[in-house]
């Protein structure tokens, strides 16, 4: 039987590809406010400079390449059913070939209509020109989950945790919720293998869990081999 392993990532999972992570200490939040960039206000009142931050963050990805975690998670579904939940909105998942990946903070390469969240696309230029709009006449705005909005994908994501026998998280604070709770969605006795070289907040997690201080690109390909070795067992 395939063993059905979920994994859960932030920011750090592409910091080895060369995209910077939001809180550490030079992290994005220390470059720009939360509030001038990443609130549905801003998007109202500052619309210009909410749009030119994804377009440069858009451009940015399109640069970067997927690393050796992404790469090990994507090969992991020849011996696993494997679930990738992210709070990443670059497709380097996608791109190192993941097959099941679930946005919970949206994606850069998508715009959506302001009016309708059912109304996506794909963009079509990398640069979101400021007046393009929807077919439902609206303007389009990045399909990005704003601070302050709900998190269309969580409950979809819950229901995908909550199906683990293994669950890998990597690379985040833990810092920002609903996303963060997710680890509560395990059930229990499950193990929990993090993967940060941080000090991501863990006090609230209950299951067994496992710390491994390492940057993604070593530390997840290395864990990967050795759940391997453990389940051809
Ligand atoms: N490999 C793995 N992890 C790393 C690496 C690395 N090379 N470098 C840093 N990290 C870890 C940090 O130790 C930290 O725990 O990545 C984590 C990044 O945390 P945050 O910057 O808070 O990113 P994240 O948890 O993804 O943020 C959640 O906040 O603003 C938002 O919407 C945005 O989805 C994002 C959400």
């Amino acid at each position: 039987m395939r063993p059905r392993i979920v994994v859960f990532t932030g920011a750090g999972v592409s910091a080895d590809s060369g995209i910077s992570t939001f809180r550490d200490s030079d992290g994005l939040w220390a470059n720009y406010r939360i509030e001038d960039v990443c609130t549905p206000e801003a998007l109202r009142y500052n619309r210009q400079q909410v749009i030119e931050f994804y377009n440069m963050r858009r451009r940015e990805s399109l640069t970067k390449e997927p690393n050796d975690g992404h790469l090990a998670i994507a090969k992991m579904e020849e011996w696993a059913d494997v679930r990738v939940v992210t709070q990443n909105v670059d497709n380097l998942h996608e791109r190192a070939g993941s097959t099941h990946v679930t946005h919970l903070h949206g994606e850069l390469m998508k715009l959506r209509s302001e009016l309708n969240p059912n109304l996506i696309y794909d963009v079509e230029e990398v640069e979101q020109q400021l007046d393009a709009r929807a077919e439902d006449g609206a303007l389009l705005r990045p399909h990005i989950v704003f601070f302050g909005e709900s998190v269309p994908m969580f409950e979809a994501a819950c229901e995908i945790v909550a199906t683990a026998e293994i669950l890998i998280v990597v690379g985040t604070s833990l810092a920002v919720y609903p996303a963060a709770s997710l680890v509560h969605y395990v059930r229990r006795d499950v193990p929990i293998y993090l993967v940060d070289p941080g000090n991501p907040d863990t006090r609230l997690i209950r299951n067994p869990l496992t710390h491994i201080r390492e940057r993604g690109a070593i530390g997840v390909p290395q864990l990967i081999e050795q759940l391997r070795n453990e389940f051809s067992k």
